[in-house]
């Protein structure tokens, strides 16, 4: 595998804090031609596929993108600016719209066959119910009933299934309609930004049904590593950010990124939490036929028991040495050899819990129980649920809130005195630790209204050591992980991190 899918988060996430001074990511259109003849060919295969399987009545269905393309609706041709012209940015420049034809390429291919599927990767629920999903969970419409599969990953997978909401969103009365009275109709708030968090971590992190779980990564799928501010800022937008920032009141700017960043942070874990609990309630005890040589069950989505991806991947994939840096960095409290749970998606947590009770993890007791050998399940799905109460009234509360200029730079400043010793942990926490300060940052800086969102003086000071520390995360050419990333690493981005501390405090 020649992709390096970190590196690019890494290089996407330069683009998020160049996104005011560097202007706009620029356009990657496809070539027409490939997408065309992938087209015809997915087709072919597709017809013979229509499956039996019933759909429940009261269930909402896929209508597919054919019906938001033309160019009354949403199909123009962007000169006028985005209004209207959402379909065409998203078929010419957002990676969802070829997701589905990505599982043709020679990745999805060696995936499939590493996993010796009993079907290819384009025909595996096991793929399409995140690469091109045919309806909203829980995922028990047929495979490709209608041509809807090519659409990929598409309005309907965001905004919800439309067999409801197709006719009465045209309607002039739709937009005096709640949210709530929409959601009715199987239609998603999407303005919400804890509704929105929710939507890209159920594919971004996982659901029941929807699991990259460590036979795939084994097999060789990209790692899955989201962050709601980067990923948010990467898909080119169909809709207007200034409309998103405008929501947030006075304090606009600031307050949207920080938002935007602690709701990401909470979502994510809650998918995390959903999947695990999940995991531990159905994962058979059988060993499956897989393990003796068998098919891959039936490639559709099977729950695992213990899953190796619920631990921070380097905590296992790295090299051994003595002396060891990590024996002497320590284990953060936890026993010497035991497995850091979730170690992308939690190192931030308490930061955003510090504002409303000073800093409480509501995931601590359910780590610890994951970090021993042998987790008890029973106890898992206990603590795992009540977490999950906790994340879900911490999202609301966080969603509620609008954040003052001020409440964000004190959150930034937290964030910068915890990321010297988050960088000291591994290089999942270094990495986040750098994505909050580039979004806590931006939103600072967008709302000081400097010229033409080119940061000025000390903001871009703090722009420069950014840059450092990224260099400092990305990986090695040739490799898919931090290889080098040791205690000569650490030190080096902690300097760094240090000096961008005391910036903050100083305000030079
Ligand atoms: C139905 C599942 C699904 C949902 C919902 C979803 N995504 Fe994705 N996303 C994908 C898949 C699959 C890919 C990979 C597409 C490809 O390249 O083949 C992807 C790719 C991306 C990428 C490009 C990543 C890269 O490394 O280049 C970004 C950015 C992204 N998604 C952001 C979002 C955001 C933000 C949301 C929520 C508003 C979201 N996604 C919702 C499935 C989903
Ligand atoms: C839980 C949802 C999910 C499932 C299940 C899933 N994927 Fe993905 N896949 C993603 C997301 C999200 C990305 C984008 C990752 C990123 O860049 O952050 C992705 C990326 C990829 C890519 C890289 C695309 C590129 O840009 O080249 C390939 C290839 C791929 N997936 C193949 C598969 C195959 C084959 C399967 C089934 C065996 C599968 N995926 C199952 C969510 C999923
Ligand atoms: C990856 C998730 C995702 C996909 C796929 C997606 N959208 Fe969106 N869409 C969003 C988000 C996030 C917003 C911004 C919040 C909002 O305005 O609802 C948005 C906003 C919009 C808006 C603006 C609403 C307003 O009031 O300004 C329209 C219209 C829209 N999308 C239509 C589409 C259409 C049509 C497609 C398919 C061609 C599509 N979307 C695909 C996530 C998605
Ligand atoms: C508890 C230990 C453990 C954890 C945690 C773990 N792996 Fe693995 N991984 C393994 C083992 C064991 C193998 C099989 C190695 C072999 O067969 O030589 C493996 C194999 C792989 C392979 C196959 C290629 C190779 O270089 O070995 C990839 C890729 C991979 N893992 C990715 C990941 C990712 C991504 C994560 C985190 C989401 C992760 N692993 C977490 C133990 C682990």
């Amino acid at each position: 595998m020649t992709r390096q899918p970190h590196l690019r988060l890494l290089i996407a996430a330069a683009a998020l804090a160049g996104l005011t001074w560097f202007g706009r990511p620029s356009r990657g259109v496809e070539p027409g031609g490939v997408q065309i003849a992938l087209q015809t060919s997915a087709r072919t295969s597709d017809s013979g596929e229509a499956s039996s399987s019933a759909v429940s009545v009261d269930q909402s269905q896929y209508v597919g993108v054919a019906g938001c393309a033309a160019a009354n609706c949403h199909g123009r041709d962007g000169s006028r600016g985005v209004l209207g012209s959402e379909y065409s940015i998203w078929i010419q420049d957002d990676p969802h719209a070829r997701a589905y034809t990505d599982l043709f390429n020679e990745t999805s291919q060696g995936i499939a066959a590493a996993l010796r599927l009993d079907k290819p990767a384009h025909q595996a629920k096991l793929c399409l119910n995140c690469h091109a999903p045919q309806s909203d969970p829980p995922f028990d419409g047929p495979v490709a009933a209608h041509g809807t599969l090519l659409d990929g990953v598409s309005c309907e997978s965001c905004h919800g299934a439309a067999s409801r909401w197709l006719g009465p969103h045209v309607r002039r009365d739709w937009k005096q309609k709640s949210p709530a009275e929409k959601a009715e109709f199987g239609f998603r708030d999407t303005k919400d930004l804890w509704v929105r968090g929710k939507v890209c971590a159920d594919c971004h992190v996982g659901e029941p049904g929807r699991d990259v779980n460590h036979d795939l990564y084994a097999a060789g799928h990209p790692r899955l590593f989201f962050e709601l501010s980067a990923f948010n800022a990467n898909i080119p937008a169909h809709w207007s950010r200034d409309a998103d920032r405008r929501r947030e009141g006075s304090d606009a700017a600031s307050s949207f990124e920080a938002k935007l960043w602690e709701v990401g942070q909470v979502a994510s874990v809650e998918a995390a939490v959903d999947l695990l609990i999940h995991r531990a309630k159905s994962a058979s005890e059988d060993i499956p036929a897989f393990a003796s040589g068998g098919d891959y069950p039936h490639a559709e989505t099977i729950a695992v028991w213990p899953e190796l991806a619920e631990t921070g991947c380097f905590a296992c994939h790295h090299d051994l040495s003595s002396p060891s840096w990590r024996q002497s960095r320590g284990y953060a409290g936890r026993m010497p050899g035991s497995s850091p749970w979730q170690s992308w998606l939690t190192p931030l947590l308490s930061d955003v819990t510090t504002q409303f009770d000073g800093g409480s993890n509501p995931v601590a007791s359910l780590a610890s129980e994951m970090a021993k050998p042998y987790p008890d399940r029973t106890a898992v799905v206990s603590l795992a649920t009540d977490a999950q109460r906790q994340l879900e009234q911490l999202g609301q509360t966080i969603n509620q809130q609008k954040l003052s200029s001020d409440q964000v730079a004190a959150l930034l400043s937290r964030v910068a005195q915890h990321s010297p010793d988050l960088a000291a942990q591994n290089w999942d926490a270094a990495t986040q630790s750098y994505l909050a300060l580039v979004a806590l940052h931006q939103g600072l800086t967008d709302a000081r209204g400097n010229r033409n969102g080119v940061p000025e003086g000390h903001d871009r000071g703090i722009n420069n050591r950014l840059e450092e520390v990224l260099g400092l995360l990305a990986f090695p050419a040739g490799a898919d992980s931090p290889g080098s990333f040791n205690a000569d690493t650490t030190q080096r981005l902690q300097e760094r991190l240090q000096a961008i501390q005391q910036s903050l405090s100083s305000g030079r």
